[in-house]
């Protein structure tokens, strides 16, 4: 939820900027705004509502002065509209600062009084002019703009990520954080700040870890962190583990289309080096291994996509490790006051690594002396750096705010540790967990066939629904998150009515929305499968279909039984049961895609979504 990006050097700060924010547009989208500070040393800005697209065409035609000293920041709203006044960066001291913010400032209002009773005069809606006043008077009084900036974050309840440049600062940009996220790019002779490294990764790939409330000082040939209360603080440099061109389209029509093209891969690479003589290799989690011995339970946390990931690895986990699992969402879980303990393991899965939900979930966990391990595919991100422990899937970064080929990794993750778990607790013998790897291993390559199959078929398919209404997804099983991420894909891309049900639930209500016409997407089960539930998910099949509905069946090659019964059916590759959704999610994701762009909108940013959601 909005973007920052923050520079120091010789180079142009107009191109790092506006480059770093085309690469964090993924955050935020309403409107978009620059500051910097030209040679000569005076401040100028920039901001206007809209995608960063009109930012760019207003510095084509009222061009600023380039310096090498500026802040960027591309928003998503909370306090104020989307308008050109609202954008940010907010202006103090008298004009000569700018600062830009991402979070929410929870005490806004008291402040607000405060600085107009004080004769302060406002020119935005926005939580953030609070800030930008506050560090402007601070400034004012103390000539130091590090000084400055703690003395105004004391103030500030909430979360925040905070950069602010003075024109009586030459050469400085200073950020401040608290549950927002922030890290520092080192370069040579230059360096940067970024909601994430992908905001200067094309610079460089040489990294900084910025903890919990720190500030953090950048000029051209030096960083200082130092923590709220101004003491000095270590700060972890990493390498980023890709280079600029994983986060291009690369002659792709758009991220997602090429992010769904890459789930082949990010499941290999999330397995890449982590299994070993067919046994699960993990050695990041050597730190927990004693806690992870000692768990009766566990917990997983997350949002959106993730969460229905965490719901498929909790089938796994179960009847792998025979460890009950439990799945809730973030923001749920955090206010109940839920029972757990050190033999609880909480884990959380998220893209980002940033959800402010998931993040908050996680700190709860702790407090109450649950272990705590990360799912997580952004290095550097907050939520791993604050649990026990993390298992990084490597998708790669996903630009495109709809998550597609995360969802694959973090259930590739996720049944890693089900049998990493499984081999702890001896709940499976070696053969056992060699024969789940194996399986594991061959999904890329029908993840692949599925793509190369299917998408043609779907996109016509598409084509043909892009009147649509409403569409339902069925799904048993593993197949029931499936169900519920197809249905999550077409309302966060193609703006349709969608809800996806577990089949055995049909007959409790939703069979009542069925009508001639309606369209049902089924995940149906392996006919192979011992259990039955193939014979009763083509028995729901049938009892739609009595009822008018058009269903387009996900199943597997050679599944007859399903013909007579499907008007379309869309198939994959034979896998065992835990290894389906990986491949059966995939249909489903191109088919959010296609519809979106039958229906022409934007498919890599949807309205109203931001991917990293970094306000509760
Ligand atoms: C947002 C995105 C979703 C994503 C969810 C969780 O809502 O629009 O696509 O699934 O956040 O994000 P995370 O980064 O925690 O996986």
């Amino acid at each position: 939820m909005c973007g920052i990006v923050g520079y120091v050097g010789s180079g142009s700060s107009l191109e790092v900027l506006v480059g770093g924010l085309k690469r964090l547009e993924y955050r935020g989208y309403d409107s978009a705004g620059i500051a910097v500070l030209s040679p000569e040393g005076d401040l100028g800005a920039r901001k206007r509502a809209g995608k960063l697209g009109v930012l760019v065409e207003e510095l084509a035609e009222n061009p600023l002065p380039d310096g090498g000293t500026g802040i960027g920041h591309t928003r998503w709203a909370t306090h104020g509209g989307p308008t050109d006044v609202n954008a940010h960066p907010h202006f103090g001291d008298g004009g000569r600062l700018a600062l830009i913010h991402n979070g929410i400032i929870e005490n806004f209002a008291e402040l607000k009084a405060e600085l107009v009773a004080a004769g302060e005069s406002f020119e935005s809606e926005t939580d953030t002019e609070v800030a930008a006043l506050l560090v402007g008077r601070a400034f004012h009084d103390t000539g130091d703009l590090t000084e400055a900036m703690r003395r105004t974050v004391e103030r500030l309840d909430g979360a925040f990520t905070l950069l602010a440049v003075h024109r009586s600062a030459p050469g400085v940009v200073v950020g401040a954080r608290r549950s927002s996220p922030l890290v520092i790019g080192l370069g040579e002779g230059e360096n940067f700040l970024g909601s994430d490294v992908a905001a200067f990764v094309e610079h460089t790939r040489r990294a900084m870890e910025i903890g919990e409330d720190q500030i953090v000082t950048i000029r051209p040939d030096s960083v200082e962190v130092i923590d709220f209360s101004g003491a000095p603080a270590a700060a972890k440099e990493f390498e980023v583990a890709w280079d600029a061109s994983a986060a291009e389209k690369g002659g792709w029509p758009s991220f997602m289309k090429k992010e769904i093209a890459e789930e082949p891969d990010a499941v290999a690479n999330t397995l890449r080096g982590r299994t070993h003589d067919g046994a699960v290799a993990l050695p990041e989690l050597d730190g927990v291994a004693e806690a992870l011995s000692g768990i009766n339970r566990v917990l997983v946390l997350g949002c959106g996509t993730a969460a229905y990931a965490g719901m498929v690895g909790k089938y796994a986990i179960e009847a792998w490790a025979r460890i009950p699992v439990d799945v809730e969402l973030s923001h749920e879980f955090r206010y109940r006051d839920p029972v757990l303990d050190e033999h609880t393991l909480v884990v959380s899965v998220s893209q980002s690594g940033e959800t402010m939900d998931t993040l908050m979930a996680v700190r709860y966990a702790r407090e109450q002396g649950a272990r705590t391990l990360s799912i997580c595919n952004t290095q550097g991100a907050t939520i791993p750096r604050e649990s026990d422990a993390v298992l990084y899937t490597h998708a790669g970064p996903e630009v495109a705010v709809a998550s597609t080929k995360a969802f694959v990794a973090q259930v590739t993750a996720l049944y890693l540790l089900g049998l990493h778990l499984a081999t702890l607790r001896g709940t499976l013998d070696a053969d056992a967990v060699a024969a789940q790897l194996t399986e594991l291993e061959a999904v890329p390559t029908k993840i692949q066939r599925v793509v190369e199959a299917s998408s043609a078929r779907i996109a016509e398919l598409a084509h043909w629904m892009s009147d649509t209404q409403s569409v339902l997804f069925l799904g048993r099983h593993v197949g029931f998150p499936v169900a519920l991420e197809g249905a999550l894909k077409l309302k966060e891309l193609a703006y349709i009515h969608a809800e996806g049900f577990a089949a055995g639930e049909l007959k409790h209500g939703p069979i009542a929305l069925i009508e001639p016409g309606q369209i049902v997407f089924v995940v149906v089960p392996s006919p192979r499968d011992p259990s039955s539930l193939h014979k009763k998910v083509v028995s729901n099949i049938q009892e739609i279909r009595a009822r008018g509905a058009r269903v387009i069946a996900i199943a597997e090659l050679g599944d007859v039984a399903v013909v007579p019964f499907a008007d379309e059916v869309i198939r994959i590759p034979l896998a065992a049961p835990f290894f389906e959704p990986l491949l059966s999610v995939v249909p489903l994701h191109v088919f959010g895609m296609e519809l979106a762009t039958a229906k022409g909108l934007d498919v890599d940013q949807p309205r109203n979504l931001a991917k990293s959601v970094t306000v509760e």
